[in-house]
């Protein structure tokens, strides 16, 4: 029987985190405090959890992942599948191999638990009583009620107004698993009060509901502020997706030509492709690596390498990173995980000294949900709107081998899966 599937064994599972900070070919640019108003830093290191934040600026190679964590992971489905598509490379009839990773087996539908679960068990390790964040495809928010629901915290949701208008059955499974859900700009913050004043029918950004998360840690005592993308110490809990990834294709007897992932904020393309440029960085592999990302918000693609604040509000210090502007407004689209001002530091770094690739799709998303229709006609598996474009991408790739034939191995991460978001096919794809 042709193989399909690798599974790794519970035992195989990694036992520590790789943190790329020890191996980039450059330091990576600090975190700046803008030139006027209160410190930024200082903020940071009230509403964060102390661990993370240790985390974020730590260069230490390896990080050893507690072993009661480790059992969360396991709890979670950890390790997960790598999977060759057999019948979606027959029905492209391409000579390249097609591989995915399936993050869409997660408890809550997406990549995301694997930071949830790290950040409350520091939070709750630390004695806090809840946490707060922000969430735009929703997919991070019930990762991190899902999280905060088995630490028994409290947690509190400013999901982007226009998403969580219309994805009911997520807000149902974010309340389901205990977490307090606000439409953002909402009128708990003044961040949220202020637009409001000036547009009522707003419909949100990542941007204000980050700043609206800043903003309800600093009012309530025992609140702590998580990031489900963006930041060091996030993409650094993602990399046990890569570093099962590695064990993976060792076993398949084949290594990735290209490694294709989505990208928003830069976790889950982080969290697959880091190690792998580690080992490039050190000269260990030859591999390529492709974000791909929505016209809507071309962060690491179109935009500028320069300091930005991370929220609308510019309560976060400055990171160095590819943005279109904190304020930029970006239209809305279904794989609403993509649509972010900025890009990860470590991935803009990376990306300015030519080790990754991009490739936009337009905002319509029609190419787009046409590859996941494939894919699920192929494969049987429906991918979240934001996976569609890896896997898009892949498809792109996997037709130019077959003009070329070449047999390249090529690798994409399925970052969730699109249950809850049928809505958004139906509408697209005119079913
Ligand atoms: C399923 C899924 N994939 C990808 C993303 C994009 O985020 P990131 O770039 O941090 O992986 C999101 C964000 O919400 C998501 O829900």
């Amino acid at each position: 029987m042709e193989k399909t599937k690798i599974q790794l064994p519970i035992d195989e599972m990694p036992t520590k985190w790789y943190n790329i900070i020890a191996d980039l070919p450059e330091p990576l640019p600090t975190p700046k405090e803008p030139d006027t108003g209160p410190s930024r830093l200082e903020f940071l290191s009230k509403v964060m959890i102390k661990k993370c934040l240790e985390q974020e600026s730590s260069d230490q190679r390896w990080v050893a992942i507690p072993e009661e964590l480790r059992e969360l992971y396991v709890q979670a489905g950890r390790p997960r599948p790598l999977r060759r598509a057999r019948r979606l490379e027959k029905f492209l009839k391409t000579p390249a191999h097609l591989y995915w990773k399936r993050e869409d087996l997660s408890p809550t539908g997406s990549h995301k638990v694997n930071t949830a679960l790290a950040q409350l068990f520091y939070a709750s390790e630390e004695g806090k009583e809840g946490v707060c964040t922000e969430t735009g495809a929703g997919q991070w928010g019930t990762a991190l009620s899902y999280a905060s629901c088995l630490m028994n915290l409290k947690c509190v949701v400013f999901w982007v107004r226009n998403v969580h208008d219309w994805k009911v059955d997520r807000r149902t499974l974010m309340k389901m698993y205990g977490g307090e859900v606000h439409a953002s700009p909402s009128d708990m913050t003044e961040v949220g009060k202020e637009i409001l004043k000036e547009t009522p029918a707003h419909p949100g950004s990542l941007g204000i509901a980050i700043s609206e998360g800043l903003e309800y840690a600093e009012k309530h005592e025992g609140c702590v502020y998580c990031l489900g993308s963006v930041l060091n110490h996030v993409l650094m809990h993602q990399t046990v997706i890569g570093l099962e990834s590695i064990k993976q294709f060792n076993i398949s007897g084949e290594q990735p030509d290209l490694m294709i992932g989505c990208f928003g904020g830069g976790s889950n393309f982080g969290g697959f492709t880091l190690p792998f440029i580690g080992e490039v960085l050190k000269g260990k592999r030859k591999c390529e690596f492709l974000a791909a990302q929505s016209l809507s918000a071309p962060n690491i693609s179109r935009g500028k390498y320069r300091y930005d604040f991370a929220d609308h509000a510019g309560k976060t210090p400055l990171l160095k990173m590819y943005t279109l502007g904190h304020k930029a407004e970006m239209p809305p689209i279904f794989g609403d995980g993509l649509r972010y001002s900025g890009a990860a530091p470590i991935l803009s770094l990376l990306r300015n000294l030519g080790y990754i690739r991009t490739k936009t799709y337009p905002i319509n998303e029609k190419v787009v949900f046409e590859a996941a229709r494939v894919f699920l006609q192929t494969e049987g598996f429906l991918p979240a709107p934001e996976s569609s474009y890896a896997l898009r991408a892949m498809i792109d790739e996997a037709l130019k081998c077959k003009e070329t034939g070449e047999e390249k191995v090529l690798a994409c991460n399925l970052s969730g899966h699109g249950f809850l978001d049928i809505f958004g096919y139906k509408k697209v794809l005119d079913l």
